[in-house]
C-alpha cells in the first residue's frame, strides 16, 4: 500500500495525491477559500477570541494571523500536517498529523478553531473529541465545515454538473463528508460541551470572485480523477471554468456551518 493511502479506509489523504501545498496554484486555491469565508469566521470568533488560542489545520494561516493580531489573545498555536504556508508567522507552529500522531498540547486552550479540516478526516469524530479535551474549563471550541448542498442541475448547467461531480469525487477519493458541518451542534453536545451555538454563512459565488477562484482551482486539481472516473468530461470542466472566470456569472455559493460549544 502506498504512503498516500490511509490503511484503515484504503483511500487517498488530503495533501498527498490531491491538494499538495507545493503544487502550483495551491496557495491561491486555499487563500481564495479563506478570503471567501474569513469574514463569517471572524464574525463568530470576534466575541470568543481571548487568551491561549489554537488554530487546527491552519492552512494559509489567515485566521491564525488574525488571532495573533487580536489584543485579547495571549498566545497562538497553529497546527497542520503541512506547515509550508505557516513558516513566516510569528506564532508557535506545530507540524502534526491529527489522525496519526498523538501530539498533545502542554497546556489547555481558551479557544480552539478548526475550519474545513475535519470533513476530510475519516476519524473526524475521534479528532473532534480530542480537540474538545484540549479546552480549559470555560474554553470554547469553534468548528466549521460545509453545509450540505447539492445544487439542482437546472440553469447554469456546466458549473452545476461539474460541482455535483466534484463533490462525488471528493467523497470517493478522500472520504470527505460534504455535509459534515450539519452534524456539529449534535456532535458538540456529544463531546460534553455546553452553550452550543451555530450559524450558517453563504458568501456569494460570483465569477472571478474568491469562491469562484477556489472552485476553479479545485476543479483543476480534481480534473484527472473526475474525467478518469467518468463523472464528467473535459468539455463540461472547461465550460464550468469559463463560467467561474466570467464576472457576470452568479450562483449560490457553498455554505459553511460554523458551530461552537463551551467546556464546563
Ligand atoms: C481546506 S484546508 C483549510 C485551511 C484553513 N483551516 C482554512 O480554513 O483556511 C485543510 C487544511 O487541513 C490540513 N490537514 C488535512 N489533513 C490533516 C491532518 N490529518 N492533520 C493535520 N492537518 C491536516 C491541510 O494540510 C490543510 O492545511
Amino acid at each position: 500500500m502506498s504512503d498516500d493511502r490511509d490503511s484503515r479506509v484504503g483511500r487517498a489523504l488530503y495533501g498527498h495525491e490531491l491538494f499538495k501545498s507545493g503544487r502550483v496554484g495551491e496557495w491561491e486555491r486555499v487563500s481564495s477559500l479563506a478570503e471567501a469565508f474569513d469574514a463569517g469566521t471572524r464574525a463568530v470568533l470576534g466575541d470568543l477570541c481571548q487568551g491561549r488560542c489554537l488554530d487546527v489545520g491552519a492552512g494559509p494561516g489567515t485566521i491564525t494571523r488574525w488571532l495573533a493580531d487580536n489584543p485579547r489573545t495571549t498566545e497562538v498555536v497553529a497546527v497542520d500536517r503541512d506547515t509550508h504556508f505557516l513558516d513566516n508567522l510569528d506564532v508557535q507552529v506545530v507540524r502534526t498529523d491529527l489522525t496519526a500522531d498523538r501530539w498533545q498540547p502542554d497546556e489547555p486552550f481558551d479557544l480552539i478553531h478548526c475550519r474545513f479540516v475535519l470533513m476530510f478526516l475519516p476519524q473526524r469524530r475521534d479528532v473532534l473529541k480530542r480537540l474538545a479535551s484540549w479546552l480549559r474549563p470555560g474554553g470554547v471550541l469553534v468548528v466549521a465545515d460545509p453545509r450540505r448542498m447539492y445544487l439542482p442541475v437546472t440553469g447554469h448547467q456546466p458549473f452545476r454538473v461539474a460541482y455535483r461531480a466534484l463533490w462525488e469525487g471528493l467523497v470517493s477519493t478522500l472520504s470527505a463528508d460534504p455535509g459534515w458541518g450539519d452534524h456539529y451542534p449534535y456532535q458538540l453536545h456529544e463531546c460534553g460541551l455546553v452553550d452550543v451555538g451555530v450559524r450558517v454563512d453563504v458568501p456569494p459565488l460570483v465569477g472571478a470572485g474568491p469562491q469562484a477562484r477556489f472552485w476553479a482551482g479545485t476543479f483543476d486539481q480534481m480534473s484527472a480523477h473526475l474525467i478518469g472516473s467518468g463523472l464528467v468530461d473535459r468539455q463540461i470542466l472547461d465550460a464550468a471554468d469559463a463560467q467561474l472566470r466570467d464576472p457576470d456569472f452568479t450562483d449560490v455559493g457553498m455554505g459553511m456551518s460554523i458551530a461552537w460549544g463551551k467546556r464546563r
